[in-house]
């Protein structure tokens, strides 16, 4: 998968590509960053980034032409991708979103920053526009390395453990369950008897429990989002009335 980010602040991004799960992955070849900055597209002696707004009011936008001239050399360069505008006033990212986008292939990710890009750019070049929550940021820097971590977590191969995406929060509908390292003991906390004992169905069947039990407390919008099939209602039924005892 290819993914292009449009940036006035590259060396930003450049933290999330060169650490951890995406830069391992772009070792791999499983993923293609590549870095656009609309000033090196600029005409003038200052290399001019931002104009005034017509209206009036404070703040600037991104200059309309450099930023125009960079978004058509990457499409000349990545033709099919889709080109996703970073926006608090966009859909908000869900871990549904991120999937289906692993599936649809290329993307070009592109990042606002002042008052934000002018609306005929929108119109013209924008396929969606993403938000990663209801507050505003500063630029769509933080934005497209959420999406780009996000992303390569669920490309096949990207993760040590080719299980782990799968048990992760959001990844069946659920939040996932607590999990324990050593030492057994901590501070008067014991870690719980069930996963000292080495019986992998009965791990699991906790571990499902303890998913479907933490989802209903904390989120339980989650829990309306889906159906639970009968083993689910009954772990449910056994965390509930669980609960109640402690
Ligand atoms: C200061 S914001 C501009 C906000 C804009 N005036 C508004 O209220 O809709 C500058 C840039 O940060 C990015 N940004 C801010 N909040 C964001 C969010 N919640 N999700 C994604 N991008 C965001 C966008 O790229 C935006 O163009």
């Amino acid at each position: 998968m290819r993914i292009d980010v449009i940036t006035l602040f590259p060396e930003l991004v450049t933290g999330v590509i060169q650490h951890g799960v995406v830069s391992r992955a772009a070792d791999k070849g499983l993923v293609e960053l590549k870095l656009w900055n609309p000033r090196d597209f600029t005409q003038d002696r200052h290399r001019t980034v931002d104009d005034r707004p017509y209206g009036g009011g404070p703040g600037m936008l991104m200059k309309v032409e450099p930023l125009l001239a960079c978004i058509q050399a990457v499409k000349q360069e990545n033709p099919l991708a889709r080109l996703i505008y970073l926006s608090p006033q966009g859909v908000l990212l869900k871990q549904n979103l991120i999937n289906q986008s692993v599936e649809q292939g290329n993307l070009i990710l592109l990042c606002g920053r002042y008052e934000g890009i002018d609306e005929r750019l929108i119109e013209l070049e924008v396929d969606e526009e993403w938000s990663i929550g209801d507050y505003v940021i500063s630029g769509g820097e933080l934005a497209a390395m959420v999406c780009i971590d996000a992303i390569t977590r669920q490309i096949p191969g990207a993760l040590g453990h080719q299980d782990s995406a799968q048990q992760d929060s959001f990844s069946g509908g659920l939040l996932d369950c607590p999990h324990y390292t050593r030492p057994e003991l901590i501070n008067g906390l014991k870690v719980p008897e069930v996963l000292l004992n080495g019986h992998h169905q009965l791990i699991q069947d906790w571990r499902d429990k303890q998913a479907i039990g933490r989802t209903w407390m904390r989120r339980p919008d989650l829990l309306g989002e889906m159906e639970l099939n009968e083993r689910q209602q009954g772990l449910l039924k056994e965390f509930i009335a669980e609960s109640k005892l402690t």
